[in-house]
């Protein structure tokens, strides 16, 4: 979104009076965990005031544990060395399975709604313990083992979640990686966690096409060599996909040889859970270590909270594993529950703009959560769809990724949720493990476009990035940080504790810094700007220009890259790329400008993931720069955005006159 658009957004929050939630929620409640706004100061005070009394309560009435833990928090901002539940003993994969299991074996755990609507089908929790204990054997028999970190490279079906859980299972880390990305980033992450085990599936099936997922695994593994096995989940079964003797190993087969019970280790709270690579603004992905206790807690709690999602419901969140919105609400946060999550192979436009709501009114969803992009994309374009589905079973609606903007908002509001719906927006990232600031379902009234006010335990501060003071009292606006350690915040960036310290709790000491610019209004309202360092968000995707660059400039004709994501209509957030070429492949006809640029584009899709391609590629004779020799991304960004008459100070430019031929090249793209 561009700084225009949030500023009237951000404006517009003083007019605005909050929308207490609708009556015909409360109908369909069936359950009354909260009811109103005091249910949650009081709660939320008593969270800040008293965390440990607070927090040790919600472990024992939200976890099952193997032993008590002797003590609920631990450590500190500035010490770098926070952790929960210390002393304890729990196996999450125990906390979202087998007790569900035991309880209610014939109850739905995974509703798979697949590509081809033919091929959905259900898994109980009775299934689903039993096939996560037949891969976890079949890991075990493999070697894997506590600490392990294995890597899954798996679309959206339920074999990711069972994969996932059969890790957690024997107390094994699981890496997912996202099935978009291509070979060189899969590559990175396989290598950067040493994994020795990586799971997959031969294709994948979205949006009418085969997606070629062992394919693309097998070009990035010839460059791992720790990997010593592959599992293959048979999905499609094409004759043609490639195996490699005594490496790779078809699932199906692998594991009819285990009876489908298999002990779940019990680890410690501090152990890791998972670990997740996110983008941030410099170097390298980083590897975000989420621990077991406090992770599995803050899913368990949001999700009960926030969405009041109860054990009679069906969550669908239209996400994807390989981002950590699939972890905490796709599998964590509604198994752990033990409620039922619909898990969706496909895309909102296969075969027709109606999937969503199909998918609602066959599984009676009560809970829907997705990012404003698809909802954009689907006000857009996929309005006439939406009457032909009954949608009354829904009851939440959340939103997640990204600014939402007022006017998506009510567009939700009204055309989704017919007025009876909560609707939370819901702020939060993949180092928070799980929603930092949103609306409490039946207890925290709404306003559109804002996240709200912060969860249980989130002491959220605005700070003056200029003197890095907390701004007091209301009205304010600045970067956002957190002032005390919550469950759920990861733990470290794996095996690079420095760098966790150098992005979250270095820039302001004593404080969590999400990386976000946010206004608070007068009351008290929390409203997300989006972020000030080098990450731009791409239809809820996450990237850093610092990557993009880096991999244009792995080509040979490219000398320099700048990289800045601008505002875009439909996906929030386009990255736009300038290249400076080298003096020995300068271009000067447009036949070959357009071939290179359609080069460029092909290489980041092809090393990153075709997510990440550049919108528009720049081809310039110089960038922007300092005298110092620094690339300036503001004016670019400004450029690109049309608004090159209000550049401001060029005085510490070393090249002004470059913005002319700047401004004519954009004109000429765009
Ligand atoms: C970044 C985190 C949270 C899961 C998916 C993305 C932006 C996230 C919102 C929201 C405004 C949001 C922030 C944040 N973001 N939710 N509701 N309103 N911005 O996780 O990839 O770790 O990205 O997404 O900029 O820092 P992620």
């Amino acid at each position: 979104m561009d700084e225009e658009k949030l500023e009237q957004l951000v404006h517009e929050a003083d007019r605005v009076v909050p929308r207490p939630t609708p009556k015909e929620f409360f109908r369909k409640q069936p359950h009354k965990s909260l009811e109103n706004i005091s249910d949650y100061e009081r709660l939320y005070k008593e969270s800040i005031e008293n965390p440990d009394g607070f927090f040790g309560k919600m472990a024992h009435k939200f976890l099952s544990w193997d032993r008590d833990f002797d003590k609920v928090s631990w450590g500190s901002f500035e010490q770098g060395d926070v952790a929960w539940f210390l002393g304890g003993k729990l196996n999450a994969c125990y906390n979202c399975v087998d007790r569900h299991a035991f309880a209610h074996p014939d109850k739905p755990a995974i509703i798979f709604e697949a590509d081809d609507e033919k091929e959905s089908r259900i898994l109980t929790f009775k299934d689903l313990l039993q096939q996560v204990c037949q891969v976890a054997e079949l890991l075990a028999s493999w070697g894997i083992k506590k600490g392990d970190i294995v890597a899954i490279y798996l679309p959206m079906t339920p074999e990711a979640l069972i994969a996932m859980l059969a890790c957690v299972r024997i107390g094994a880390l699981h890496s997912c990686i996202f099935a978009g990305f291509s070979a060189g980033s899969i590559k990175e992450r396989v290598f950067d966690a040493h994994s020795k085990v990586v799971i997959t599936c031969d294709e994948g099936k979205r949006g009418g096409k085969i997606t070629h997922a062992k394919q693309i695994l097998n070009e990035a593994l010839k460059e791992c060599p720790e990997v010593e096995k592959v599992l293959v989940y048979k999905r499609t079964g094409n004759p043609k996909v490639e195996m490699v003797e005594g490496r790779d190993f078809w699932w199906q087969k692998e594991c009819e040889q285990f009876r489908g019970y298999f002990p779940p280790v019990p680890v410690d709270s501090e152990d890791p859970l998972f670990i997740l690579y996110t983008s941030g603004s410099t170097g390298t992905p980083k590897g975000v270590v989420h621990c077991t206790a406090g992770y599995l807690l803050g899913a368990a709690m949001t999700t009960r909270y926030v969405f009041d999602l109860q054990p009679e419901d069906t969550l669908f969140t239209a996400g994807d594993v390989g981002w950590i919105t699939g972890h905490t609400y796709s599998l964590y946060g509604p198994l752990v529950l033990g409620v039922p999550t619909i898990v969706f192979e496909g895309t909102p436009a296969y075969p027709d703009m109606g999937r969503f709501w199909k998918i609602v009114e066959k599984y009676k969803a009560t809970h829907f959560y997705v990012a404003p992009t698809a909802l954009r994309m689907l006000k857009k374009s996929g309005e006439a769809e939406i009457d032909k589905y009954d949608l009354s079973s829904l009851r939440t609606l959340g939103s997640v990724g990204e600014p939402i903007a007022s006017e998506i908002w009510k567009w939700y509001d009204e055309k989704i949720g017919h007025g009876c719906c909560h609707i939370a927006d819901t702020y939060w990232q993949t180092e928070s493990g799980s929603h930092l600031i949103a609306p409490l379902a039946g207890a925290v009234p709404t306003k559109p476009g804002a996240a709200t006010l912060p969860f249980f335990g989130i002491d959220a501060v605005i700070i003056d990035p200029q003197t890095g003071k907390v701004l007091e009292g209301n009205d304010v606006e600045g970067v956002l940080a957190v002032r005390s350690p919550w469950p759920s915040m990861a733990r470290t960036v794996y095996q690079c504790h420095q760098r966790f310290l150098n992005a979250y709790l270095r820039p302001y000491p004593g404080f969590y810094f999400t990386g976000d610019g946010a206004g608070r209004d007068h009351d008290g309202y929390y409203w997300i700007k989006g972020r000030v360092d080098d990450v731009v968000n791409v239809s809820g995707h996450r990237l850093s220009t610092g990557e993009i660059e880096a991999v244009l400039l792995e080509s040979k004709k490219v000398s320099e890259s700048a990289v800045v994501g601008i505002g875009d209509d439909l996906t929030g957030q386009a990255v736009i790329a300038a290249v400076q070429l080298k003096d020995s492949h300068l271009v000067h006809d447009a036949e070959t400008m357009i071939a290179l640029r359609k080069e460029l584009r092909l290489l980041v899709r092809k090393v990153i993931g075709p997510f990440a391609a550049p919108k528009s590629i720049i081809i310039v004779d110089d960038l922007p720069k300092t005298r110092s020799g620094k690339i300036i991304r503001r004016i670019l960004r400004k450029v690109c955005s049309g608004e090159a008459k209000s550049i401001g100070d060029t005085s510490t430019m070393a090249n002004p006159h470059v913005i002319v031929n700047l401004v004519s090249e954009v004109e000429q793209q765009f």
